[in-house]
């Protein structure tokens, strides 16, 4: 196993050890690492649809080999973590099958406690004739027991009507929403990262990093360990770095890991571009776009 580990610190409050990349399967990988030891899992592993990444299997190859990555991930939570599972649709023939029906089993047969079903819903992608184009994936989101890490204050959005009170009863006239948001809900439409995106890599399909850090704020704590065992190029760990937490990848892709690194670097170096969590997404119809 090729296992790389970021150099020096340009950016004061990282330090060496709080980065872990490696050119690995992650099966070989995880088997190095500390059982107990993560508090976040998040990841989109391939969809078995021949990607430039991916041979495609059978089914049945294909999802004896997530439950070999999902046991193994389990194995690393820690008892009050969570795994995050960002999946699409497996197509063949015209049919689509969500790797979320799929593969739920594959968390439950551990005893992990399914908590929501985020639907992500983005704005482009393929143009299908033949049924609606998809514009939503899902992410299912597990933790290991009842007592887990969930931090919604920092993740809280601006609330429609801020100002709006309580019309009647003991509390008339007190605000009724809260004053640091509300709730982001179970449906995230966060832009895909498509050529025109500022955090568009090699990759043909890069998560956003505002979706991973909505989930590390929420899911982890400071100091906390973040792992993505299908890493890509990164955005999992940039999305950790970027909020003090430890990121750890693997990639079986050299040209990946290499991206991965780069932006590592970048993010220390304070260049790295990403794009601002929370703004406005583009709406051509309104003025300015709706910024
Ligand atoms: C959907 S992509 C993940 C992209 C990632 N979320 C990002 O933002 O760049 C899946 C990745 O899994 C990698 N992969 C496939 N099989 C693997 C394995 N056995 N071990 C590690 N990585 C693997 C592929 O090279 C590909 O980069």
């Amino acid at each position: 196993m090729l296992r790389r580990t970021s150099e020096a610190s340009l950016f004061p409050q990282f330090d060496v050890r709080q980065v872990h990349l490696a050119c690995s399967d992650n099966l070989a990988y995880m088997q190095s690492m500390q059982a107990e030891s993560i508090q976040l899992i998040v990841t989109s592993p391939p969809y078995n649809i021949g990607k430039a990444y991916e041979h495609r299997h059978e089914m049945e190859d294909y999802v004896r080999r997530q439950r070999q990555v999902i046991s193994e991930c389990v194995r690393l939570l820690s008892p009050r973590g969570s795994i995050c599972w960002q999946v699409g649709n497996h197509v063949a023939g015209g049919e689509i099958l969500p790797l979320d029906i799929l593969l739920y089993p594959e968390f439950k047969r551990h005893g992990l406690f399914l908590r929501n079903r985020i639907i992500w819903q983005f704005g482009h992608g393929l143009h299908c004739s033949k049924r609606f184009s998809g514009r939503h994936e899902a992410i299912m989101w597990f933790t290991k027991t009842g007592d887990y890490v969930f931090n919604l204050d920092a993740v809280r959005v601006p609330s429609k009507y801020p100002g709006k009170k309580h019309f009647k009863g003991p509390k008339r006239g007190e605000l009724s929403g809260n004053p640091m948001g509300k709730n982001p809900t179970d449906v995230w439409e966060i832009p895909n990262v498509k050529s025109n995106h500022v955090e568009k890599t090699i990759h043909p399909c890069q998560f956003p990093v505002e979706l991973v850090e909505r989930l590390v704020l929420a899911l982890t704590n400071p100091g906390d360990a973040v792992f993505d065992p299908y890493m890509g190029v990164g955005s999992s760990v940039i999305g950790a770095l970027r909020h003090d937490r430890v990121g750890y990848g693997c990639d079986i892709v050299q040209e990946y890991v290499d991206v991965a690194q780069q932006r590592v670097d970048d993010l220390r170096a304070g260049t790295l571009r990403t794009r601002e969590m929370g703004k406005p997404i583009y709406d051509p119809d309104k003025p300015g776009g709706g910024h």
